[in-house]
C-alpha cells in the first residue's frame, strides 16, 4: 500500500496503489500538529538507482538485474556521466540511493557517485539485511549518508521464505546494529504484509519486533501482485491466491493502532515516523517537488515535465546521457489533479479552499458525501482521510476529481 519509498512515482497515480478495497471501521485522522499544513514548500531531490541484486524476489517489478559484478564499476561511471549531462541547475536537499540492492555494490563505487552532487541534508541508502555491514556504512557515512532504509519485510521465518527473501529474521537486528555502529542515527525499516501464510498474529509480532528495535521510521506496504513477476504469473495461472483484501485491511488497521500506541506519527498512508524523522526525500514526491533520477528505469520531474530512463541495462551503459525512454508534460489541469491525489496521501490532509482554487471545482458536494460515507473528516477547512478512507484512497480521489470543473485553470 502506498508509493514505495525512494522511488519516484511513474505516473499521476501513486506507483504503488495497492489499496485494499475491503471495508474497515471508520477512524478519524489523529489530532495534533499534523493537522496543519507542514509540507507546503517543495524541495529538490536526487534519486540514484542501483539495479544490482544477489537474487530476484518473486514479487519485485523494479528495474533490477542479478549479479553482474563485472559491470558495477561501469554502471557507476554511467551514473556519473548521466549526472554531468543532466546539468541540473540547483543543489539537492535530499539524495536517495535506492535499488535494487545498493549494499550489494562496493561502497567505494557508491562513494565515488556521491561525490558528484556534493552534500545534502538527508542522504538515504537502501540496504538489504544480509548485506548491511558497519565498515561499508561507515565509509558511506563519511560521504554524507545519514539515513539507512532496511528491507526487513517480516520477522516471521515462514513469511520471509514465502517472499523468497535470502535473509533471516536474525539478520534484521544485526543490520540495525551495524547501521548504529556506523554512526547512523536515522534508520527505517520496510515491512510487507499480506503474504501467503502470514496470520494477523505474525504481522502483529513483526510490528512489535520492529518497534522494539527502536528505529526512527517504518514503511508498511501491502503485498502487491505485479504482472511482470513470478507472483504475477502464479496468480494469473491460478497456482497462487492473491492477498485477501479484508485481511489486508485488518493488517493495515493493526499497524495504525500499534504504531500510534508506540508513539509513531502516521504521516503518509504507508509511512510512520518518530517526530521530525519523516522521509524528506519521499515528501518531495508527495508535494510535487522537483527531482532528478539517475540510472536504470529512474524517473525525473521538473516543474510539470517528467521523463524516465530505459530499463535495459546494456542500452543504459552504452549511452547513459541519452537513456531517456519517454517524457511528458502535464497540463495545468493534470498537475492540479495529481496535486490532490498526492496530497490526500498525507495525514495532514488537504485544505479544501486551496483544492477548490487549484482544481477550479466546487468540492462541497463530494466532500459532504465522503464524510457521510465515513471516508473523510473535515476539520478547520482541512479534509483528512479516515482509516477506511486511506484504504480506499484511489476511490476517494476519483470522487473528488469527478466533481465538475467551474472554470478552465
Ligand atoms: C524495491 S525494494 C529495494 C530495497 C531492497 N532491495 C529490498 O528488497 O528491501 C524497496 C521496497 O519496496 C517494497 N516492495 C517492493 N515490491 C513490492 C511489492 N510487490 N509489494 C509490496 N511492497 C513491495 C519492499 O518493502 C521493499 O523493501
Ligand atoms: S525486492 Fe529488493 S532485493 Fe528483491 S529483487 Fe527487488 S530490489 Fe532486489
Amino acid at each position: 500500500m502506498g508509493t514505495r519509498k525512494g522511488y519516484p512515482p511513474a505516473r499521476a497515480a501513486p506507483a504503488r496503489a495497492g489499496q485494499p478495497r475491503a471495508q474497515a471501521p471508520n477512524r478519524a485522522a489523529p489530532a495534533g500538529p499534523l493537522r496543519r499544513a507542514r509540507y507546503a514548500v517543495p524541495v529538490t531531490g536526487l534519486y540514484v538507482h542501483v539495479p544490482f541484486c544477489s537474487a530476484l524476489c518473486p514479487y519485485c517489478d523494479f528495474a533490477v538485474v542479478v549479479g553482474r559484478r563485472e559491470q558495477h564499476e561501469r554502471y557507476a561511471d554511467a551514473l556519473l556521466a548521466e549526472f554531468e549531462a543532466a546539468a541540473w541547475p540547483e543543489r539537492f536537499e535530499t539524495i536517495f540511493i535506492g535499488g535494487g540492492t545498493p549494499t550489494f555494490v562496493d561502497p567505494a563505487l557508491l562513494a565515488r557517485v556521491l561525490a558528484a552532487p556534493g552534500p545534502a541534508a538527508e542522504v538515504t541508502i537502501e540496504a538489504n539485511p544480509e548485506s548491511t555491514e558497519t565498515g561499508a556504512l561507515r565509509a558511506l557515512a563519511e560521504r554524507g549518508v545519514n539515513r539507512v532504509s532496511i528491507g526487513a519485510q517480516s520477522f516471521a521465518p515462514h513469511v520471509l521464505r514465502a517472499l523468497g527473501r535470502t535473509h533471516t529474521a536474525a539478520d534484521i537486528p544485526r543490520a540495525v546494529g551495524a547501521a548504529r555502529a556506523a554512526g547512523i542515527d536515522n534508520v527505517s525499516l520496510d515491512l510487507i504484509y499480506g503474504s501467503s501464510g502470514e496470520s494477523v498474529e505474525d504481522w502483529r509480532a513483526t510490528l512489535q519486533q520492529a518497534i522494539a528495535l527502536g528505529v526512527e521510521h517504518l514503511s508498511c506496504y501491502a503485498l502487491t501482485i505485479e504482472e511482470r513477476t513470478a507472483f504475477g504469473t502464479a496468480v494469473a495461472r491460478g497456482t497462487m491466491t492473491p492477498p485477501d483484501e479484508d485481511a489486508l485491511a485488518e493488517r493495515y488497521e493493526v499497524a495504525c493502532e500499534l504504531l500510534a500506541r508506540a508513539g509513531f506519527e502516521h504521516y503518509e498512508i504507508s509511512n510512520w515516523a518518530r517526530p521530525g524523522r519523516e522521509s524528506r526525500h519521499n515528501l518531495i514526491y508527495w508535494t510535487q517537488g522537483d527531482y532528478l533520477g539517475l540510472g536504470l528505469g529512474a524517473h525525473s520531474h521538473r516543474q510539470g515535465h517528467r521523463w524516465w530512463n530505459t530499463r535495459a541495462l546494456q542500452a543504459y551503459l552504452a549511452d547513459p546521457a541519452r537513456a531517456r525512454a519517454g517524457e511528458e508534460t502535464l497540463t495545468p489541469e493534470q498537475r492540479a489533479d495529481e496535486w490532490l491525489q498526492l496530497r490526500l496521501r498525507l495525514i495532514e490532509g488537504v485544505d479544501v479552499a486551496e483544492a477548490e482554487t487549484r482544481l477550479a471545482r466546487k468540492l462541497s458536494t463530494p466532500t459532504r458525501a465522503l464524510q457521510d460515507a465515513g471516508l473523510a473528516t473535515l476539520d478547520q477547512g482541512r479534509l483528512h482521510l479516515t482509516t477506511r478512507g486511506m484504504l480506499l484512497e484511489n476511490e476517494v480521489a476519483l470522487r473528488l476529481l469527478g466533481a465538475t470543473r467551474t472554470t478552465t485553470p
